[in-house]
């Protein structure tokens, strides 16, 4: 038999406390065991005080992405809404003629259907990333949370003049997660390389994201920019926290990126491009779960 040690939680007389209780088998013949139970409340508390702070922190950098990227979420919004009206004020056209074109509304009111369907989409898709949510680890495809942000993205990319072309393993990526988290470091890493290609201002550039599965049980993704590049020697410092360049950075996307990545057990690195621009690479295991 060997030892073994757990954390469990009991409720002291004031407050609920933690204790390791940790177990030691003594090899004699007549057996017998050394039980230790150590109070970790301290610890434990500090280490969920950091997880939600972790937590508070990318859900404000998440809102304050997304208040960056309101120009082009409007502009999401507004076209269907534009159509929506457009079309109502056709199907009233068409209600004043006798006999009204009933074929006519009918595809007028589908069309109405579908774009405030879209309308409702862009919605959905915001809310779930601005939600304050504890996380949940569930089963997901990478590749179908990458679509999902560089749609969310699109019109922003279209308004800064930059493509995100997907160069996705045609095979669902699975991995074990919290969706908004992922997407969040997805988001981050479009981001900067959105705002690098801005800097760079050399016609029209391209990002790349690419995913594949490794040769050790886990999923690589890969996004690539054509922008100026990190500077000399910062290839680590881009990850730690309030490193910033910008005139109106807060430094904190990476970091956050780095923190999410490790904590679903994965690694995350940069590196230039033998051209120009850097590539963000991070990689995490494969569920073992099977697909979604
Ligand atoms: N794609 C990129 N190209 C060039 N530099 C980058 C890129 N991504 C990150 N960096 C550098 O890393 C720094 C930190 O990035 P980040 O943590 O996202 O904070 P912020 O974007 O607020 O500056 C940036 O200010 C920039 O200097
Ligand atoms: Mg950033």
């Amino acid at each position: 038999m060997t030892g073994f040690a757990l954390d469990y939680s009991g409720s002291g007389p004031t407050t609920d406390r933690w204790f390791a209780m940790s177990v030691v088998p003594l090899n004699r013949p007549e057996g017998g065991a050394v039980i230790s139970h150590t109070d970790v409340t301290e610890r434990k508390r500090a280490e969920l005080e950091l997880q939600r702070s972790r937590q508070e922190l990318a859900h404000f950098t998440r809102v304050s992405t997304m208040g960056e990227l309101s120009a082009s979420l409007a502009h999401e919004l507004s076209q269907p809404l534009t159509g929506i009206l457009t079309n109502a004020q056709a199907a009233q056209r068409f209600l004043d003629v006798t006999p009204p074109d009933l074929g006519e509304l009918r595809t007028i009111v589908s069309d109405i259907i579908s774009d405030d369907k879209r309308a409702g989409e862009v919605i959905q898709r915001l809310r779930d990333l601005l939600r304050k949510d504890v996380p949940h680890q569930l089963v997901l495809d990478l590749n179908a949370l990458i679509r999902d942000v560089a749609r969310l993205l699109s019109s922003d990319a279209l308004i800064r003049n930059v493509t995100i072309t997907l160069d996705l393993d045609p095979r669902p990526l699975t991995v074990t997660g919290d969706r908004v988290q992922l997407q969040q470091v997805v988001l981050n890493l479009l981001v900067n390389a959105m705002e690098a290609m801005a800097d760079g201002a050399e016609g029209d550039g391209s990002i790349v994201v690419r995913t594949q599965y490794t040769d050790v049980e886990a999923v690589h993704v890969a996004v690539q920019d054509a922008g100026p590049g990190l500077r000399e020697g910062t290839h680590d410092l881009v990850f730690e926290p309030f490193y910033t360049t910008k005139p109106a950075g807060m430094g904190m996307g990476l970091s956050i990126a780095k923190s999410i990545v490790e904590a679903h057990g994965g690694v995350i690195w940069a590196a230039n491009n033998p051209g120009r621009g850097v590539t963000v690479h991070f990689a995490m295991p494969v569920s073992i779960k099977g697909s979604e």
